[in-house]
């Protein structure tokens, strides 16, 4: 009688193999090779390890297969497992991209094949995707999820799809940082920090891409890209450039950031304005509205607070002018308007804390002096705020980084591939976000979102950017989509 994979081992065994003694009361898990990384037996070359699993296949009821990303290889394997292991074993892939479905079908036995996607490092991190195909046997994926449950892990179920959740999320959203960098848009340490300091996120998306690996994002980019097409999937050439290079990251020492012995990002290249820059404080600011009336106040007495002259009209007394700054408004237009656009800066407040915002974005339109940027950049260190400097574009920086990939998260919905429930469980345990991008778009409000992607839309003519009709229907009702 086959064990049930739903029920682990709890042998003490080897971690790529477990071994009942009562047959049929545990779990028989061979592990072709072991799950994912960090989990990985130093000594034991590949080949040997295939012919243990050929050897003791038939006293398995479950075999997970983590081979490298090959289709042609893990088609290989999957062959001699079907033969080597008995026909109720499942057979299951880690494979992060490629498709399960037909490596179900290369098999006699697709109804007991499914995906069984581990996060790295598979020991701490607790999402496991589970990957049902339609030639799948209702129970498989279920006792997979099960399995995954027995181990500690929190299982999210979905159908075979590229990028399954995590990754149809997580690389079109490094793939825009990767365009917002090579189009100039702001410098990688600017984007990064926008992504924590602005979003709270572990993570800047350029660091984590070096971190995963450019060249493993630009084959699972290729994957959603063959799949679903669009810009969103399209590797950035830059990203392709790097990979090609053999500049690969961490791994290879050099990716878009330089790793010293200790793994540590080198000194900031060259950007968009150095930050390093430490003008004089200016005497005078000229705080112009914009719409933004509360904002505008807000920074006036900021400014005042910190002994600083704020004037409300007289342009020509002001050494710096700043236009309080909305993500769908462009500041160019003040600037123009107020006749001085060279000593103009946008300033954007990012956050809602208390006792005032930290963190603040500096918008600089093509006008704009490198004077009045680096005073910009002084004013804010006295104001203790820390910042980033963007370009003058729909979104400015944080909103640009990360309000397509809410917009995604929402297509998913649509396209009923997974709950939002579900979608905030794989992104806080899958990559660590503090909060899923579902609860994020909810705490933000699905109107301002769906104004910021409209205005992206709207400049850059791209279909990617457009909101998805779901948000469209959710910003126009007020509805949240946590509740
Ligand atoms: N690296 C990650 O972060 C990660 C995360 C989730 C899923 N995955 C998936 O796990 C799989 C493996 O990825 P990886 O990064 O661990 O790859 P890897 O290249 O680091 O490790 C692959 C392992 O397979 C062994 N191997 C190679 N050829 C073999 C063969 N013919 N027969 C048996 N064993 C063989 C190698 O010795 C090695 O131990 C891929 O499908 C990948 O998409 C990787």
């Amino acid at each position: 009688m086959a064990g049930d994979p739903g029920r682990p081992a709890n042998d003490g065994g080897s971690p790529g193999e477990s071994q009942q003694q009562r047959p049929g009361a545990h779990t028989r898990v061979l592990g072709l090779v072991p799950l994912a990384c960090g989990m990985r037996p130093a000594r034991s070359p590949a080949a040997g390890r295939l012919l243990k699993v050929m050897r003791h296949g038939r006293r398995a009821d479950l075999v997970i297969e983590a081979v490298p990303e090959r289709m042609e290889l893990k088609r290989a394997v999957f062959a001699e497992l079907d033969l080597a292991c008995r026909s109720d074993t499942i057979l299951a892939t880690n494979t992060s991209s490629l498709s399960v479905t037909a490596l179900a079908a290369a098999t006699a036995r697709p109804a007991r094949v499914a995906g069984l996607h581990f996060f790295n490092p598979a020991p701490a991190m607790k999402l496991v995707e589970v990957i049902s195909t339609v030639l799948a046997a209702a129970g498989t994926g279920e006792a997979l999820a099960r399995l995954a449950r027995g181990l500690g892990k929190t299982p999210v179920q979905v159908r075979d799809r590229a990028g399954f959740v995590v990754n149809m999320l997580l690389l079109p959203y490094l793939n825009h940082a990767v365009r917002l960098l090579e189009s100039g848009h702001a410098k990688r340490e600017d984007i990064d920090k926008a992504a924590t300091g602005g979003l709270g996120l572990p993570m800047g998306p350029l660091a984590l891409l070096d971190l995963i690996g450019l060249d493993t994002s630009l084959s699972i980019l290729e994957a959603l890209h063959a799949e679903f097409g669009g810009s969103r999937y399209a590797p950035a050439p830059l990203l392709r450039s790097l990979a090609e290079a053999g500049l690969t990251g961490r791994k290879s020492g050099r990716g878009f950031y330089e790793y010293q012995e200790k793994s540590v990002p080198a000194a900031p290249a060259e950007g968009l304005i150095s930050n390093a820059a430490s003008p004089r404080t200016p005497g005078t600011v000229m705080v112009i509205e914009n719409g933004a009336v509360t904002l505008a106040a807000d920074l006036a007495s900021a400014i005042t607070a910190a002994g600083i002259r704020v004037v409300r009209h007289q342009v020509a007394e002001a050494d710096l002018v700043i236009v309080a700054a909305e993500p769908t408004r462009r500041v160019l237009d003040a600037a123009l308007a107020c006749g001085r656009p060279a000593h103009v800066v946008g300033v954007h407040p990012v956050g809602q804390e208390a006792a005032g915002p930290r963190f603040a974005e500096l918008i600089v339109t093509h006008l704009t002096a490198a004077s009045a940027a680096a005073a910009a950049i002084a004013l804010a260190a006295k104001l203790g705020v820390d910042v980033v400097t963007s370009r003058d574009r729909p979104g400015f920086l944080t909103a640009a980084v990360a309000y397509p990939q809410l917009n995604d998260a929402v297509r998913m919905i649509q396209d009923g591939y997974a709950t939002p429930a579900d979608i905030d469980t794989a992104m806080t345990l899958g990559c660590g976000y503090p909060r899923g991008p579902l609860q994020m778009l909810d705490d933000i409000g699905p109107a301002p979102v769906f104004d910021v992607l409209s205005a992206m839309h709207a400049s850059s003519g791209d279909p990617a950017f457009a909101p998805a009709p779901l948000l469209a229907e959710y910003a126009a009702a007020g509805t949240l989509f946590r509740g």
